[in-house]
């Protein structure tokens, strides 16, 4: 079953929260560096009318078509790109998408993805091991199941879920093999260290780490932050949405970094980290593990310029067609804007 037909169930987490942290403004300018389908991005659009700008990045080509579909009364005022947010840099440069007053990274997969079988991302539904967010990658979660070592394995479980039986999954994974869907995975998992004992299914830690190696995930966030640090405008709203400690402990060193050097470029808007009211986990029961984390960007419109400027050149934009001075007047325009 494709995205498409379970669409739309996928709730979004936070948004009074977002808009908030966000400080979305009219006229302002944001990028939506998770799309899925749409929800926050509605809200941005909302927020920021009259005159406010979206450019929507989703790795998932379903999500860009559900999204287009729940976006299309702002068209004129939405650009939606299937991409990985790795790519945020050059996205921005190729699309004149900057300066930017908020970028926003709901982590994750959606509902939609977890609840469709065919990609393999949930250990509740049989289906195929692949986990892939895009058709356009090459490794799938089966591909990493029947080659790595048992030692690789084992060593991949433990860094990306934290997993405490790892060793004795791996030692399973390696006598069952091939295993080629989420049903068999689970039943070695079952095997390996016992059903169901309290709230947390055993699949949950081994099922995260597959995904997250599969995406690279973690990698993908790193970059991506930084990127989005240099896209920022003066004052312009960092906010990241995490559903896992991995996550948030790479968000919120990032934040705490960025934001202690002398030559700070983040100021950090909520010290404490913002969670769902029990009203929303109630409505919302995937909100439950969402952790909110927000920043400010400290950059004068001088020193913003010059770094534009380098950054411009350094993605390759000239590459593109763009010519030094065009781009020069491009951000002369970008100033004069609110
Ligand atoms: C939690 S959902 C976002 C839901 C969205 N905020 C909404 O309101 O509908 C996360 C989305 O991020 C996308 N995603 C995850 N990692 C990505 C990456 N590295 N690059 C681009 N998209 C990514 C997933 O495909 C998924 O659609």
């Amino acid at each position: 079953m494709s995205l498409k037909m379970l669409a739309p169930t996928h709730i979004p987490v936070l948004v009074n929260e977002t808009i908030k942290a966000l400080a979305v403004q009219p006229g302002g300018r944001y990028i939506d560096c998770t799309l899925g389908s749409g929800g926050h991005a509605a809200a941005i659009l909302d927020h920021s009318s009259p005159g406010g700008q979206l450019l929507g990045i989703d790795a998932d080509p379903e999500a860009i078509k559900i999204a287009e579909e729940r976006l299309e009364a702002y068209s004129g005022s939405a650009l939606l790109i299937n991409d990985n947010f790795t790519n945020l840099q050059t996205i921005c440069f190729k699309y004149d998408f900057f300066p930017v007053h908020g970028i926003l990274f709901d982590l994750g997969l959606s509902s939609l993805q977890l609840e469709d079988r065919g990609r393999g991302f949930s250990f509740q539904h049989d289906g195929p091991l692949d986990m892939r967010l895009s058709p356009d990658q090459e490794v799938t979660a089966a591909d990493i199941i029947n080659t790595y070592s048992q030692v690789e394995l084992a060593h991949l479980i433990k860094t990306y879920s934290e997993e405490g039986y790892s060793r004795k999954i791996a030692q399973h994974i390696i006598k069952q093999r091939p295993i080629e869907t989420t049903l068999q995975l689970v039943q070695t998992i079952e095997q390996a260290i016992g059903g169901r004992r309290g709230k947390i299914h055993p699949a949950t830690k081994t099922f995260q780490a597959l995904r997250i190696a599969v995406n690279q995930e973690l990698e993908h966030l790193k970059t991506a932050l930084r990127q989005a640090v240099d896209l920022l405008g003066f004052n312009g709203r960092l906010v990241v949405i995490s559903y896992h400690s991995l996550e948030d402990r790479i968000v919120k060193q990032f934040m705490q970094q960025e934001s202690r050097a002398d030559n700070a470029r983040l100021r950090l808007i909520n010290k404490k980290v913002i969670t769902p009211s029990q009203a929303e986990v109630q409505l919302n029961p995937r909100s439950r593990s969402a952790k909110l984390r927000a920043a400010e960007r400290i950059i004068t419109k001088d020193e913003y310029f010059k770094t534009t400027e380098k950054l411009c050149f350094s993605v390759g934009v000239e590459a593109g067609g763009w010519r030094r001075p065009a781009l020069l007047e491009r951000l002369r325009r970008a100033f004069s804007a609110p």
